[in-house]
């Protein structure tokens, strides 16, 4: 079994989160979660709350130096009809605060650790609709100007994808590597028949991913992140190669 290191996950009792927390552990990595939900050992905290975070997070770290952080908290706001010409700002900057700003604010942390040993690891979770316009068609019947998938949640995760570029390239000749992870949907037994019938057809693989999937690119990530500073790996199906 390799070492044990050390693993900073924000979003630790989200969908994603949970699954890998279990799988890291067993794994034998020492694993910090971070979340505004209570749960098993972790941090309950507001990453977007610099203060308060900046305050929790050393005192737990002093003693447990990081040697990876995973960026996986988010705001995915629900699939909703709207029209984008009266939408709510305040749920706009809510997802930028917390998908962006808060894995900014989180980053920052874990790199002042990462620079004393010249040695860390960033993975930020994007997704594909980081790296594509979501197509609203696949969500329910549209008529102009309305639609389902917020827009904010692309310009979110495109910035991740952007900020993995810049952060690498600013690391770039130590040993602090950034990198992205561009995930397709994920299946849930919730998501509706039609939507997922939908969503395949756009995919190569005809499959939705699944959480133990997630796991073990990340895990593999963790432990080869050897020549991929800066890229963002996508793992949606195929869904960008087929027209
Ligand atoms: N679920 C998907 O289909 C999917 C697909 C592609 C990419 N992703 C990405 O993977 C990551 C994890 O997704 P998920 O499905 O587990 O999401 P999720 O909604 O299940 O979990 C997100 C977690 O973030 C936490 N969180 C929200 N605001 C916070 C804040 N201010 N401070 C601290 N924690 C906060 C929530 O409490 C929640 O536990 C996200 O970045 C998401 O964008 C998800």
């Amino acid at each position: 079994m390799e070492k044990s290191k050390t693993i900073v996950i924000t979003g630790s009792e989200g969908e994603i989160g949970k699954s890998l927390k279990k799988f890291l552990e067993s794994k034998n990595h020492n694993v910090i979660g971070i979340d505004l939900k209570k749960g098993k050992n972790n941090i309950q905290c507001d990453i977007t709350n610099e203060r308060q975070l900046n305050l929790k997070l050393n005192k737990i770290l002093k003693n447990n130096k990081p040697d990876v952080l995973i960026n996986a908290a988010s705001i995915i706001p629900k699939i909703k009809k709207f029209n984008f010409t009266n939408y709510d700002s305040k749920k706009w900057i809510k997802t930028l605060q917390v998908d962006l700003y808060g894995s900014f604010f989180v980053s920052k942390i874990c790199c002042k650790y990462f620079e004393k040993k010249n040695s860390g690891l960033i993975i930020n979770l994007s997704s594909i609709y980081g790296a594509k316009g979501p197509d609203q068609t696949i969500y329910g019947k549209i008529s102009k100007g309305s639609g389902y998938k917020s827009l904010e949640y692309s310009v979110a995760k495109s910035g991740l994808i952007g900020f993995t570029k810049a952060l690498a390239s600013f690391y770039a000749n130590t040993n602090i590597k950034v990198l992205c992870l561009i995930i397709g949907g994920l299946y849930s037994k919730k998501l509706k028949k039609t939507f997922i019938k939908n969503y395949l057809s756009k995919t190569i693989e005809k499959k939705m991913i699944n959480s133990e999937q997630i796991c073990k690119y990340i895990y593999f990530c963790i432990s080869n992140p050897e020549i991929v500073s800066g890229t963002s790996i996508k793992i949606n199906g195929g869904a960008d190669s087929i027209f």
